[in-house]
């Protein structure tokens, strides 16, 4: 059995982000069957108490450095806001955790990013973001089309964030876009975003509106806009020399090519399995991927280095707005929250 603590778990859809998605964690530990929930640690007293109730967990913590030493887990949750990361895994890595299941997006300046895999990877630990999208049948049998050539070859992924929220949310489309790509790496990024400061969530600035613009090697294009929906009920709309595949908000999948207009069967949404399934099935996924590679499997699609990039993605265009030129990747050296700058009308 792993010895499993979660840091930061929610309190039930009141919580300050509200999502409470510890105990999205705290039910696949229960479902995955290895491993045993032994602490948790939240500033909340309130919300350790619901938590703890509910799941039964015996150790409950104000301070996660505590809980840390007290209790050893091998596996850790890292189910909080992006600005408090880095601290919370490097605490990880120096309690000697063998396995951090970190929520996206993954950090706000790329420097923090960087230190943290740095840290794990040198540690010999093993992380993975929770951009658990790429587990759902909805995005595979798109991308299985796409790779087909059933629309030609590859032009443009087109993503819309449906809000303006490039970092949140927009991560996991731009995770995404690398999924399509086979996690080939991108070449540069031009961006622009309008950040007035008037957004705040999540411990962090928003944009108002924001656009990312991506080079892959290959010569295909990203475009991801964070804004509210624009034209057409797509949220991905793939685009190929011969046609389409759309991703619908609604869940649908549909492809446009030569022989017409047609729906293609998925086994789940944009967001969770269809109806009928264990709604936490690409979570499962997620957590089932950290286990295995503790168990030797290969770095799994999920990992901390793939997160990474996608993260660069939305950093690379709010750095690119903020620095009024094209981002050619790597992008290092970004030690402040560019948001920050952009709000403050500073370089
Ligand atoms: N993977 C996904 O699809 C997905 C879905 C929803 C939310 N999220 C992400 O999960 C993260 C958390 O969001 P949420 O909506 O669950 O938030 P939440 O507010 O519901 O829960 C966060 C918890 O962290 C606790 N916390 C804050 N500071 C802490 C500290 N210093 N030490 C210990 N605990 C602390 C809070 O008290 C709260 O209980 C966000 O980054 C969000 O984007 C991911």
């Amino acid at each position: 059995m792993y010895r499993v603590a979660i840091i930061g778990v929610g309190r039930g859809g009141q919580g300050i982000g509200g999502h409470s998605i510890g105990y999205i964690h705290g039910r696949c530990y229960k479902a995955q069957g290895q491993c045993e929930i032994v602490a948790v640690a939240d500033i909340s007293e309130e919300n350790l108490t619901n938590f703890s109730e509910e799941f039964g967990v015996k150790g409950r913590y104000a301070d996660y450095h505590e809980m840390l030493a007290e209790t050893k887990p091998d596996v850790v949750s890292v189910a909080t806001y992006a600005g408090l990361h880095r601290p919370m895994v490097e605490a990880c890595v120096e309690a000697g955790v063998r396995g951090i299941w970190c929520e996206k997006p993954f950090t706000l300046t790329m420097d923090d990013g960087v230190a943290m895999v740095e840290a794990c990877e040198k540690a010999g630990v093993k992380m993975i973001i929770d951009h658990q999208r790429r587990y759902l049948h909805h995005f595979r049998e798109a991308k299985r089309l796409w790779k087909e050539g059933v629309v030609g070859s590859a032009v443009q992924i087109f993503a819309n964030v449906g809000a303006p929220d490039m970092m949140e949310w927009g991560t996991h489309w731009l995770d995404m876009m690398y999924f399509f790509m086979d996690d080939r790496p991108a070449q540069w990024v031009l961006g622009q975003a309008r950040c007035t400061g008037a957004r705040r969530a999540y411990g962090h600035l928003q944009e108002e509106h924001a656009v990312a613009y991506i080079g892959f090697e290959d010569g295909t294009r990203g475009i991801l806009e964070s804004i509210e929906r624009i034209n057409g009920d797509f949220a991905i709309r793939l685009m190929g020399t011969e046609g389409y595949i759309d991703c619908k908000w609604d869940g649908r999948l549909q492809l446009l090519n030569s022989e017409g207009l047609r729906e293609i069967p998925v086994r789940s949404g944009l967001h969770t399995p269809h109806k009928g399934l264990d709604s936490e099935d690409a979570w499962l996924a997620a957590l089932q991927a950290l286990l295995d590679w503790l168990e030797g499997s290969p770095e799994p699609e999920v990992s901390a280095r793939k997160g990474l990039a996608s993260s660069e993605l939305y950093l690379a265009a709010y750095e690119s707005a903020r620095r009024r030129d094209r981002i050619d990747l790597s992008l290092r050296g970004q030690s402040e929250p560019p948001l920050d700058a952009l709000a403050e009308n500073r370089p």
